[in-house]
């Protein structure tokens, strides 16, 4: 039986919510990455991906300039570098380095994939929509890659704060 809540009250029910950490590199070489939870397949085929990303995010900046990024899936291992990430800005430091997250280069784009994520996508900027306050990235998948460990376990916010924690797949 439902009850009549306040938005804030409801949409606080909604974990556990996909976290995604996005790559991107800078015209002059520097890699950069944000953690990003609203995220949510746009199209299957061709598949692309549909992110939420703050206008203020050095992110946003990046991938207008580049119209390349990254869309990597962390394991449950990479939940404080994720919250690192999450937590500053990149702009003139390298996030990246500092919690040790270990890359690997990119096929199609100049964004790095991450060494220990479950799966990583290379994507192409489509466009970016704004319906209300947050602009929407739309970025098509022009590679994928998955870590030869399988049994790697997908990382998640499990409630609201971003309190993340891996959690097994449905098999
Ligand atoms: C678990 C988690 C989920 C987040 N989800 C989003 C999101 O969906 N959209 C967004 O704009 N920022 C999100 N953030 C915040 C950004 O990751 C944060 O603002 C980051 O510092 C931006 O980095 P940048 O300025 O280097 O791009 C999230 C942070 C965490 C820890």
């Amino acid at each position: 039986m439902q009850q009549q809540a306040s938005v804030d009250e409801a949409i606080a029910r909604k974990y556990p919510e996909p976290v995604v950490v996005v790559t991107t590199r800078s015209r002059d070489g520097r890699p950069n990455a944000m953690a990003v939870g609203w995220v949510a397949i746009a199209s299957s085929d061709p598949l692309m991906f549909v992110l939420g990303i703050d206008d203020g995010a050095y992110t946003f900046e990046l991938i207008q300039a580049t119209r390349q990024f990254v869309v990597a899936f962390p394991e449950e291992n990479m939940a404080a570098a994720v919250l690192h990430v999450g937590s500053h800005h990149g702009r003139g430091r390298d996030k990246l380095a500092e919690c040790g997250l270990a890359q690997e280069p990119a096929s199609r784009v100049a964004a790095p994939l991450l060494a220990d994520a479950v799966a990583n996508f290379e994507c192409e900027l489509v466009d970016v929509y704004r319906p209300g306050d947050c602009p929407l990235v739309v970025g098509k998948v022009v590679a994928a890659h998955v870590n030869r460990d399988s049994a790697r376990r997908r990382l998640y916010t499990v409630a609201p704060g971003h309190v993340l924690k891996g959690v097994r797949p449905i098999e």
